[in-house]
């Protein structure tokens, strides 16, 4: 060895590293609430200075670690109280606890056999997410890494459920706020784009089931054979949920596999009013959840679950002879012939330690907060003159617009983002509905408190009067 730590460090330096590594995270999430929304000057230069090739000898811990210090407030801060823009997460810093365990012991759960024990405790938080939904015993699910690669294996596993072989006539229903990766999996999946029907979404911007019913008729008159309808639990533009109820209702009339993207929305399941404003949603056939949203978890954190278990297997299992020692699964599942995915991180340890340290009352109670917070936001901001909120939120987004007394909307309400964002306490996203600018806030931080939110209101009013 010339220089650096060696592979296999000694304990007193592996011991000297997790402390550093350890003391800076604490300190780093000690210090989010000061920390700006979001820094991205000079983020470019920064980004320039550090790009280097692989050397060939080692540095000092130490020195990466400030390397890694100095790269990480250019960026977003999309783990702090005040990050309101897209869909935020948050961080739990027990799942990144649970991330060093399982990346430092690097046991394989993909197949039981390999590590039951372990593929035990991943099942645990996938049979939890099944009950959550109601979802009987032969409902199988997986973790996968974000809600797109879970609307994906969904869409396969409609697909070779629902349709022959040669699917090119399979017909896929959308409406204009489903999430973009619907598309993008159907695409991925072999659908031609013009085989995914997207329906006009109703004034309140959730599928129209009447629209539903006369586009699948008129393609079913047409030769082709509609086989699956995606429902929003919870849109990303305003969190708005599709009426799952008379979707299923239709989807059992006509045929159609029902899958549910409650990638934002699902787990304020977890809560009394969301359950109410999800109700139906365990009609769905598949549900994409993303953890690394109503969980809190860091990203790369999604999950599928599909009420029959086995259709989700038959799409996904393969055999290959260098694999013939595995043991087919009995008590416990083989993850990897439910997913595209063989061998992959242990991200089941990421799900189940947070569950189990902090219990699900602490994330219920974190999901009601949120949406009372949204509530709040929506409330005082529509009681201020100027504001325009068209859409009462559903769960803990919240759309709104300013109506300048003269001049263009859409660029005051350009440069309204860009002072919101400048504060440094808040930051935000905008997005395009029915033709207009409009700006979001999406409430889904556990550290995101009602502190932030009031003073979001005043950064908002401020911000709008100042032009
Ligand atoms: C409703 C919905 N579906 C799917 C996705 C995609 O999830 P991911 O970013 O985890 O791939 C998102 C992301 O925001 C979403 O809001």
């Amino acid at each position: 060895m010339t220089g650096g730590i060696p592979l296999e460090p000694s304990v007193d330096e592996m011991r000297a590293m997790a402390g550093a590594a350890v003391g800076y995270l604490v300190e780093h999430i000690g210090a989010l609430g000061d920390a700006p929304a979001a820094d991205l000057d000079g983020a470019s230069e920064t980004a320039r200075r550090l790009r280097r090739p692989a050397p060939e000898t080692g540095r000092p811990f130490g020195e990466l670690l400030e390397t890694f210090a100095e790269a990480v407030p250019k960026s977003l801060n999309t783990a702090g109280p005040g990050y309101f823009a897209f869909i935020p997460g948050g961080g739990l810093f027990s799942a990144a606890l649970a991330d060093f365990l399982a990346t430092g012991v690097n046991r394989y759960v993909g197949m039981w056999f390999a590590a039951p024990a372990l593929a035990q405790l991943e099942a645990n938080v996938l049979r939890w997410m099944c009950d959550l939904f109601g979802y009987s015993a032969e409902a199988r699910g997986i973790l996968t890494s974000g809600g797109s690669m879970s609307n994906f294996s969904a869409i396969v596993t409609a697909r070779a459920a629902m349709l022959p072989e040669d699917f090119l006539s399979g017909t896929i229903y959308v409406s204009d706020q489903t999430h973009h990766s619907v598309a993008k999996a159907a695409a991925l999946a072999g659908f031609p784009p013009a085989r995914v029907r997207v329906l006009p979404s109703t004034p309140e911007l959730r599928m129209d089931p009447e629209a539903l019913r006369r586009a699948v008729r008129a393609d079913r008159a047409a030769g082709l054979r509609p086989f699956l309808v995606v429902a929003s639990a919870g849109t990303t533009n305003t969190g708005a949920v599709d009426p799952i109820p008379e979707i299923a209702a239709l989807a059992a009339e006509e045929g159609l596999w029902l899958h549910a993207d409650a990638a934002y929305g699902g787990f304020f399941q977890l809560t009394a009013r969301g359950r109410a404003r999800l109700a139906g949603i365990e009609r769905a056939d598949s549900i994409t959840l993303d953890p690394h949203k109503g969980l809190f978890l860091p990203y790369g954190t999604g999950a599928l679950i599909v009420r029959d278990g086995a259709s989700l297997k038959r799409a996904h299992h393969h055999h290959a002879e260098y694999l013939q020692d595995l043991v087919d699964e009995g008590e416990a599942l083989n993850f990897a012939e439910y997913s595209p995915e063989l061998s992959r991180d242990f991200r089941g340890l990421r799900v189940w330690l947070p569950l189990e340290l902090h219990g699900t009352g602490a994330f219920r109670a974190s999901l009601d907060e949120k949406l009372d917070l949204a509530r709040l936001l929506h409330d005082e901001l529509r009681r201020t003159p100027g504001f325009e909120l068209p859409w009462e939120p559903d769960l803990s987004a919240v759309a709104f617009r300013y109506r300048p007394a003269s001049g263009d909307p859409e660029g005051f309400n350009r440069r309204l983002l860009d002072r919101i964002n400048a504060s440094g306490r808040i930051y935000l996203s905008s997005t395009v509905l029915r033709g207009r600018f409009t700006i979001r806030a999406c409430l889904v931080s556990h550290r995101t408190h009602r502190d932030r939110v009031e003073e979001a209101v005043e950064i908002i009013r401020r911000a709008a009067l100042g032009e």
